[in-house]
């Protein structure tokens, strides 16, 4: 996975941005945090390129960020986005929160943009739910999303608007365009991500993903010691489902 996300690295942040992907995170959050006045520290623990965390940075000054993630190169963009510090951000994996963050000590932890399902097994997904729930402070919220995507694709009810098609993106710096296919094999999801980045040389990017329900995620989140569980459907466009939960005191 981490050497996918390496060979992505340098067309991550240009995809996210056309996708609109940033944006509506940093919607949805900054609508969150604008109702909890008392949030002091955010901790994004899958902040890829750090550019949702660097626009929450920007627009609430007063809150402490912490970001963090598994891929160095993606890391990279983010240690130099202008609106986070550089102590701030960790390379850690989710099984290592607690030895990379004091503990006790989030008021909010999110880990958003289908990052979750790469969990390679439930019982991995149990222990970053454990990390988490000990970095947050009693009351402290963890927002995270999955896409039903085994649902989706069996039903052809899948709207990824960038299904099978080439998308071009073209920026000061950089040209290239990229299509998606997804399937569904041997109990994962597969995303599979080809780029055209000149001309003749293709990037072939292969991510797959734990095929994990909404009554799972509840109840790992129940076991691991969260309460007043939220979902929300459909949240970012895509048929995602985002959960909301407080770490019980
Ligand atoms: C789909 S990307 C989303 C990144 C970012 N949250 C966004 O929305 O743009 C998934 C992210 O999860 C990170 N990730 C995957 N497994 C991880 C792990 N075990 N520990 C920490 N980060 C992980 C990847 O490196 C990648 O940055």
């Amino acid at each position: 996975m981490e050497r996918e996300y390496s060979k992505l690295a340098p067309y991550y942040h240009y995809i996210g941005q056309t996708r609109g992907h940033f944006q509506s995170q940093q919607d949805f959050l900054s609508g969150i945090l604008q109702n909890n006045n008392y949030t002091k520290s955010v901790l994004d623990a899958s902040c890829g390129t750090g550019d949702v965390l660097n626009g929450l940075s920007k627009m609430f000054p007063f809150i402490k960020f912490y970001g963090s993630d598994i891929s160095n190169p993606l890391l990279n963009r983010t240690f130099n986005q202008p609106y986070l510090y550089e102590d701030n951000i960790k390379l850690s994996d989710w099984e290592q929160l607690s030895e990379n963050f004091p503990q006790n000590n989030m008021d909010f932890i999110y880990i958003l943009g289908n990052s979750i399902a790469h969990a390679i097994s439930i019982d991995k997904l149990e222990k970053t739910f454990s990390e988490v729930n000990k970095l947050l402070k009693d009351d402290g919220l963890f927002i995270f999303d999955a896409r039903p995507w085994h649902k989706n694709i069996m039903e052809d009810s899948f709207n990824e608007p960038y299904k099978e098609k080439y998308i071009n993106i073209v920026n000061g710096k950089i040209a290239f365009s990229y299509r998606t296919n997804y399937f569904y094999k041997d109990k994962r999801h597969h995303l599979q991500h080809i780029l055209n980045v000149e001309e003749k040389k293709e990037i072939v990017v292969n991510f797959s993903f734990l095929d994990v329900s909404k009554v799972t995620l509840i109840d790992i989140l129940k076991k691991n010691n969260f309460y007043n569980i939220k979902v929300i459907e459909d949240f970012d466009k895509y048929p995602f489902i985002t959960l909301i939960a407080k770490k019980c005191s």
